[in-house]
């Protein structure tokens, strides 16, 4: 609640939508709840403490009681008397030392068996060993072989029986409305997640003989939802190839390709520019600006397969069509996918596949699927 309460991205509507009671309202409540719980588990420790303090506290004056009555009757000496009342003194201190010391391992103990959960999580989706190296150069391509797929946690299949091919220097469009499992294609060629049933295959072999990180390295891919870093520009294009952050040369041409660079010069600071309004002096981009240096990314990386996953999602179609158009000429005799919901966008792929509800319903070149009434 506090952090909805207090973000940038929130406040339009919090305020124009008049949230600002109900928020309050829920917050209140939670802080109420929560206090309510700290009120009764302090209740319940001050009687434990209590109780236990008491026993304590008999113990102590006990002991003394034995002991002076031990001296009065003679049993004991004064200087044993002296020495001894000492000993008990320090001994009580002890004991409430053990205690106290062996509360808070119990209370630690509690954290770390979070910690050592977590240390033991293991990824679902690791490199066998001894995984193949990928391929370089893909001679045969991506294929999706009776694919289907369901979310962890989900009865639905989002891909059913799927067949696909992407072949290398071949552009190919995926189209499909909102929802048509066009994302799910990418995250299952990445291997962020693997098929429920079918096998997805590069040159011929499963995805799942290639090592991990080497797969990773030859797929560069702009997700709808990219991230946009509060970091320098020079480092939001570097993420795309972490390792030539420094070669100016390299990011530069990058940027010229996706039209960042016209953005980035106009900055106060240009490339050392902080992006974001997190930070003192950050300059925040437009959508379509954030667009531009996202792409620059997939450009800077030395992929053999670029994905464009709707990145132009806030653009409108004429903007939209010129990104695809730029992308198309940029990876001409290259592996390239582009994903739109808009079938004019994106004519100038050599071929285009329509999907619709988890399945491919046309496979064919613009012309082709003009004759059958698309576009
Ligand atoms: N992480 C997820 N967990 C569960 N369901 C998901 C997840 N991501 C997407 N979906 C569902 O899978 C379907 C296909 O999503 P997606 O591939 O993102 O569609 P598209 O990219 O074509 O718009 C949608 O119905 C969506 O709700
Ligand atoms: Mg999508």
């Amino acid at each position: 609640m506090r952090v909805l309460g207090g973000s940038r991205e929130a406040a339009k509507e919090l305020k124009l939508f008049g949230l600002r009671k109900f928020l309050l309202d829920r917050f209140t409540r939670l802080s109420d709840q929560i206090y309510d719980e700290n009120v009764s588990l302090a209740r319940k420790r001050l009687i434990a403490g209590a109780g236990l303090s008491i026993i304590g506290t008999a113990g102590y004056y006990a002991a003394y009681v034995l002991v002076v009555w031990r001296t009065v009757t003679g049993a004991l000496t004064i200087g044993t008397l002296t020495f001894l009342s000492g000993a008990i003194l320090q001994a009580s201190s002890n004991i409430q030392q053990i205690f106290s010391t062996l509360s808070s391992i119990a209370d630690q103990a509690l954290f770390l068996t979070d910690l050592l959960a977590f240390f033991q999580m293991q990824p679902t989706i690791q490199s066998k060993p001894n995984a193949l190296p990928a391929p370089r150069p893909i001679r045969r391509g991506f294929e999706f072989r009776n694919v289907s797929f369901r979310y962890p946690g989900s009865s639905r299949l989002v891909l059913e029986n799927l067949n696909l091919e992407l072949r290398p220097a071949e552009r190919v469009a995926l189209i499909g409305e909102n929802g048509q499992g066009k994302t799910t294609i990418v995250k299952l060629m990445t291997r962020l997640y693997d098929p429920v049933e079918g096998q997805v295959l590069l040159d011929g072999v499963d995805v799942r003989e290639y090592d991990l990180d080497d797969l990773y390295r030859e797929i560069g891919v702009i997700f709808q939802d990219f991230m946009r870093y509060e970091m320098t520009a020079r480092e939001n294009i570097a993420v795309g190839r972490i390792e030539s952050a420094e070669n100016s040369s390299l990011l530069f041409s990058a940027a010229q390709k996706s039209m960042a660079d016209d953005v980035i010069r106009r900055l106060p600071a240009a490339y050392d520019q902080m992006l974001g309004r997190r930070f003192d002096g950050g300059v925040d981009l437009s959508g379509g600006e954030w667009q531009k240096v996202a792409l620059a990314r997939a450009y800077l990386r030395d992929a053999q397969v670029l994905i464009l996953d709707e990145p132009t999602a806030a653009l409108d179609a004429r903007s939209e069509y010129e990104v695809f158009r730029r992308f198309a000429e940029l990876t001409a005799g290259k592996m390239a996918l582009f994903i739109s919901h808009r079938f004019s966008t994106v004519r100038m792929a050599d071929r285009l596949i329509v999907l619709d509800d988890g399945k491919v319903v046309e496979d064919g070149t613009h012309v082709e699927l003009c004759r059958l009434g698309y576009g």
